[in-house]
């Protein structure tokens, strides 16, 4: 069997690798009826899926704020394993969990105790020295029941995301439903402005970035003015500032990593001195430890 497809994905299911073609999942799965289920995408480095550890504690949070009981850690990370030793220079791992076969509604027949399903890949990585982003006319809900979990339920940031890529952007940057800033599509975004970085708090909605929770780490231990915004301290108007250079922008993810912005609503802006400071410390601590 070829488990590697033309498109240099591996697939790991059911314990095993498997080829392109087979058949995973059944037609009933909950993940795939109603996208009840998580996941993680790992970047790749020197041959690890780097900051394991802390994408399997979240995805172990995402699974019960559903009310799923998480795969065990063991098994994922001999699935992450197995993935990588046949896709060596793979740039992505991507775990994904559901709540397994399910009734065709939104309900559950069961308490959620059965082994759900999981599917873990290796995949390309594409990764970009700079960004470009657009504002986009929806909105994060932060009060939403799935706030905060990374879902498989991601249609809105597939809609958002080709807005932005219509418009030459990479990434779509959306409000919560009270103006404040809130997050991109797969990205968390940090706001460079009076000598500082800030990124939104987690109130805004957004997801607790893995880069994020780095980048504050390692920039507060390294003397970098970077730092959570108090709730509701920077408002979506604050790209009003970034457009007018008086503010710059980068974008953080598990395959961006630290990305300075360039591009605003497809007009060029100046890239700031702490975005530059901060993706290369990240670049340097990154390299250290692949398990951070
Ligand atoms: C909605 C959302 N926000 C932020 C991020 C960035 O998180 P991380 O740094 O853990 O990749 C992601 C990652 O895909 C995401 O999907």
């Amino acid at each position: 069997m070829s488990a590697i497809d033309p498109t240099g994905v591996v697939i790991w299911a059911d314990g095993r690798l498997h080829g392109p073609t087979d058949a995973l999942v059944s037609g009933v799965d909950h993940g795939l009826t109603v996208g009840d289920g998580v996941f993680e995408t790992c970047g790749v480095v020197q041959g690890a899926a780097f900051a394991l550890t802390r994408h399997l504690r979240r995805l172990a949070i995402s699974a019960r704020g559903l009310g799923l009981v998480p795969p065990d850690d063991g098994a994922v990370r001999t699935a992450v394993d197995e993935v990588l030793a046949f896709a060596p220079t793979a740039g992505r791992v991507r775990i994904t969990f559901t709540a397994g076969p399910g009734p065709l509604g939104s309900n559950r027949d069961d308490d959620g105790d059965r082994p759900g399903t999981l599917v873990v890949l290796a995949g390309p990585a594409t990764r970009a020295d700079v960004g470009r982003v657009v504002r986009v006319p929806w909105v994060r809900n932060e009060r939403s029941a799935v706030a905060g979990l990374k879902t498989t339920s991601y249609a809105e940031n597939v809609v958002a995301l080709a807005y932005a890529h219509r418009r030459g952007a990479d990434e779509a940057l959306l409000a919560n439903t009270v103006g404040e800033l809130c997050e991109g599509t797969g990205a968390n975004v940090f706001v460079e402005r009076g000598g500082e970085l800030l990124t939104p708090h987690l109130t805004s909605g957004c997801l607790a970035g893995i880069t994020r929770e780095l980048l504050l780490e390692w920039g507060a231990a390294e003397g970098l003015p970077v730092r959570e915004a108090e709730p509701g301290e920077l408002r979506y108007d604050v790209l009003d500032d970034v457009a007018a250079g008086r503010a710059h922008l980068a974008t953080t993810g598990s395959i961006r990593n630290v990305t300075p912005v360039v591009a605003l609503d497809e007009r060029a802006v100046p890239v700031g001195e702490l975005c530059q400071a901060a993706r290369d410390l990240f670049a340097r601590r990154q390299a250290l430890d692949v398990d951070p």
